[in-house]
């Protein structure tokens, strides 16, 4: 498994990740396309030639927000979702962001459980952020490794 910058080529496997996905913001193709055009940063975790997970950041102010990310679910468990968020930390690092932050569907435990091993705490509460089903969003916030 390998971790490198989103490419064109991945798009149709991320489009099919993210139909497995449904805790996840649900992108265009367009959208992702931004990311090779370099409107937001994205890596993805490459196996046997295919996309098995990627993650989309952009930088906000000087911080890192994190705004999609997804593992197959058959290729969870064995620390792909822990490198890929690793390499957008990194990232951040490299631009002396002071922290890092996402939102996540309150019901996500799983994910809320991933994010607070990997460093992140819950910092707050959005009420009724998401629809279809409408549902807070809790905020998680982690410091990057240059503050
Ligand atoms: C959250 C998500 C990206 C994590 O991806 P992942 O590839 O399973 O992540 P990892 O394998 O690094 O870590 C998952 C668990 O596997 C465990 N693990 C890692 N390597 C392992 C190994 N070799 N053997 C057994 N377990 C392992 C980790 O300890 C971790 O446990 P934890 O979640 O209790 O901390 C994935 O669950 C996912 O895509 N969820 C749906 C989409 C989603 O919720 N996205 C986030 C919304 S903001």
């Amino acid at each position: 498994m390998s971790i490198r910058p989103i490419e064109t080529h991945d798009l149709p496997f991320i489009m099919a990740i993210q139909s497995a996905c449904p805790e996840i913001a649900q992108w265009t193709k367009p959208d992702y396309a931004r990311v090779v055009e370099g409107d937001m940063t994205g890596w993805v975790a490459e196996e046997k030639g295919e996309a098995a997970g990627f993650i989309v950041a952009r930088r906000v102010a000087g911080d890192l927000e994190i705004l999609n990310f997804a593992v197959r679910p058959d290729a969870r468990n064995r620390g792909t979702g822990a490198a890929l968020l690793r390499a957008s930390l990194d990232w951040g690092a490299t631009f002396q962001g002071e922290k890092a932050f996402l939102e996540v569907r309150a019901s996500n435990l799983a994910a809320l459980r991933f994010y607070e091993h990997n460093g992140f705490e819950v910092t707050g509460r959005r009420p009724r952020y998401y629809s279809a089903p409408i549902e807070d969003a809790l905020v998680l916030t982690a410091r990057l490794a240059s503050s």
